[in-house]
């Protein structure tokens, strides 16, 4: 049983980096981090969902996005640390299996299934909505209605009638195509991304901007709506379960993690790439959560595109509300990208390590791209857009990351005891402290999420079990003796041996 927690050691992660040197570009100074962190952030969490979380928390919500904030700053120092420590592809997975051994660094990686391919599912739903109102409001052409929901959901027809859902094409159609593009090599470059970023920040401040020249302050109040006598329906514990929701706005700093192969000077530029990113965004959110419940009755706010759907109250409608909806649709298709990119990325390292078939792992000899695995992904993700409501979605990723983040927060702090003599050119500062409140913090949030949530995540992570034990067990480059788990990049037209 004790190859249940066999561990690689950093020197292994910091050869596999260097072996892998000629395959990688490292092309990313600080800026390009954190432009890449905002381009990872910034999407249907503060577009859609801030709608939703409203719902729960009134005005107030502005008080969950700080506790989002306080959580994800506790964990953003600690992906920090591991950033600048180890500064490979794979993130919380790699960071497990060189801390808390093979068994955990497994659960985290299928884990992470939910953060990055759920995200993707739940931001191509939340691209949906804006698409399907962008075509029906701005451009007066009609979309069916039951084609824009999936069959477990009804939604309001063109003669005001409940429609039931049956598939939500718009989100399949986006996942497949950005699933087409990673396939073929067309990568978000870094330049790409920095032009997505400046326009969605823009539509972001623009927002803020015009918002707040319509702010009606009766819409603060009551700021805090007495709790209903149900737990997480308003008061504080609708705070609470506000930021569990709103929480999916701020994922995406961590995916910088994902980077660190491509980063020019990693030791110094990830922690300003993946902490700069948090701080600008967490500044931004409240601004934004502020203007929308103040220019809209919070009641008002529970539709698919919450922030053109406040800016159509005004006289600003004409022309800034498709600004806003175009902002959304460009805006979350880079979070898709990287979502859906970070997932591959991911399923990648797990095949190379033997914990997954080889197929994810199996490069295309022209594109140079994992391309079964990302068509395998990318159609479980389409499918799932297509037929899952998005509530579902958003809450598995939500918890799914939480408990990436817990991990991590924890690991840092196992990793200062096991291995003190390593370099940390970023050290977590108060890592005693700061570690267990990141736990505690993300904890909470978790608690906010549905009891059913808590049991799909245990559905979940049984599955991954029962597929550990039935393929990685047996399959572990590691612990079959190998000990050097292989560095990506992978030979040209075949998967690594
Ligand atoms: N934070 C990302 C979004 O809101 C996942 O779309």
């Amino acid at each position: 049983m004790a190859g249940l927690w066999v561990k690689k050691t950093i020197e292994q992660l910091h050869s596999e980096a260097a072996e892998s040197e000629h395959g990688l570009r490292r092309a990313l100074g600080p800026l390009s981090l954190v432009s890449f962190g905002i381009g990872a952030i910034v999407g249907a969490g503060i577009f859609v969902l801030s709608g939703d979380a409203a719902q729960y928390t009134g005005p107030a919500l502005v008080l969950s996005v700080i506790v989002c904030a306080i959580g994800c700053a506790f964990a953003g120092l600690c992906y920090a640390e591991f950033a600048s420590m180890i500064p490979v592809a794979g993130s919380a997975y790699t960071y497990a299996y060189c801390t808390v051994g093979e068994l955990l660094a497994w659960i985290i990686g299928w884990d992470l299934i939910l953060e990055y391919a759920a995200g993707a599912g739940t931001v191509s739903i939340g691209w949906s909505g804006y698409f399907v109102s962008f075509l029906q409001r701005t451009l007066h052409i009609p979309f069916p209605a039951a084609l824009s929901r999936g069959p477990w959901e009804t939604v309001m027809g063109a003669d005001g009638t409940a429609v039931q859902g049956v598939f939500n094409l718009p989100g399949a159609f986006i996942a497949l195509l950005i699933t087409t593009l990673l396939i073929i090599g067309i990568k978000e470059s870094a330049s790409f991304n920095n032009l997505v970023v400046l326009v969605k920040v823009s539509v972001v401040l623009m927002f803020i901007g015009i918002g707040a020249m319509y702010l009606n302050p009766s819409n603060w109040h009551p700021f805090l709506p007495e709790n209903m006598g149900k737990f997480g329906q308003f008061g504080w514990s609708g705070v609470l379960h506000g930021a569990g929701i709103i929480f999916f706005a701020f994922i995406g700093f961590d995916a910088v993690s994902t980077a660190a192969q491509e980063a020019r000077n990693p030791q110094r530029d990830m922690p300003i790439g993946i902490l700069g990113s948090l701080a600008i965004c967490t500044l931004l959110y409240i601004a934004v959560v502020v203007v929308l419940t103040g220019v809209m009755n919070y009641t008002r706010l529970n539709v698919p595109d919450p922030l053109a759907v406040a800016i159509d109250s005004t006289s600003a409608r004409s022309w800034f509300s498709p600004v806003v909806r175009l902002g959304a649709i460009l805006g979350t298709t880079a979070v898709i990208l990287v979502m859906l990119l970070g997932q591959t990325r991911v399923f990648y390292s797990m095949a190379n390590d033997g914990l997954l078939p080889k197929v994810f792992a199996l490069i295309h000899p022209r594109f140079r791209t994992p391309y079964i695995g990302t068509a395998l992904t990318g159609g479980c993700v389409a499918l799932a857009a297509g037929l899952i409501p998005r509530p579902i979605m958003e809450e598995m990723t939500s918890i799914g990351t939480l408990l990436a983040f817990v991990i991590v927060s924890g690991s840092v702090v196992a990793m200062r005891r096991l291995r003190p003599d390593v370099s940390r050119p970023f050290r977590t500062p108060w890592v005693w402290l700061v570690g267990p409140l990141g736990m505690i913090v993300c904890l909470l949030q978790m608690v906010g999420l549905p009891i059913h949530t808590w049991m799909r995540l245990l559905v979940w992570l049984v599955i991954g079990l029962v597929i550990y034990f039935t393929y990685g067990w047996t399959h572990s480059r590691l612990r079959k003796g190998s000990g050097q788990a292989p560095a990506m990049p992978t030979p040209v037209g075949r998967s690594r041996p």
